[in-house]
């Protein structure tokens, strides 16, 4: 049975992560994200014990240039549990991208953690297989040591990406390279 007098209620997901940097694997799953619901926020957390090769303004920005023409995408921070962010954006559940087997237990653990403290549910997205090996982490270590990571970043991240491993070269006793 439909109700056709009431507006059918907007499908907001929340698309978590530290996005240090974001790479083409994240982009994937936004744009899943995208076409399966009616609105994304993808929400970059802050974790004040760990600190990140970039501040989380410089994650946005980021963020906000490779998503500036994706219809129905919002970009934003938060400090605190996910819960209670999903909670204040009325969002309908958490997207997130699985890679591999190891991914998925601890994805399914956080999941069961979101769903014990609020209710919120989580679906996962299997990643694209062409960037089932690409993580924030190997992207910054491969690129530190010289490696070409230009296929797993868009170009703008791989600018900065650059200009502050340069950066952190310059001054080795700074070595998360802010
Ligand atoms: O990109 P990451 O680092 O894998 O993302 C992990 C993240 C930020 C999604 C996760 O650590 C998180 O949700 N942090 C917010 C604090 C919180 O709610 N912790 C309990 C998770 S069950």
């Amino acid at each position: 049975m439909s109700d056709t007098s009431s507006a059918a209620p907007v499908r907001r997901v929340v698309c978590p992560g530290s996005y240090d940097p974001l790479t083409w694997g994240h982009l994937d799953v936004f744009r899943r994200a995208v076409a399966l619901f009616d609105e994304v926020v993808v929400v970059v957390l802050v974790n004040e014990s760990k600190r990140g090769l970039f501040s989380v303004p410089e994650r946005l920005d980021m963020l906000a240039h490779e998503l500036a023409d994706v219809p129905h995408v919002r970009v934003t921070s938060f400090a605190g549990l996910l819960v209670d962010f999903c909670r204040a954006e009325q969002a309908t559940a958490v997207v997130k991208g699985v890679r591999s087997g190891g991914d998925f237990g601890y994805e399914v653990q956080m999941a069961q953690m979101n769903d014990h403290l609020a209710g919120v549910q989580t679906v996962l997205l299997p990643t694209a297989p062409s960037m089932s090996f690409v993580s924030s982490s190997l992207v910054k270590e491969v690129a530190r040591f010289g490696g070409d990571v230009s296929a797993l970043v868009p170009s703008y991240v791989l600018d900065r990406l650059r200009t502050r491993l340069q950066e952190s070269a310059e001054r080795p006793d700074d070595q998360d390279g802010r």
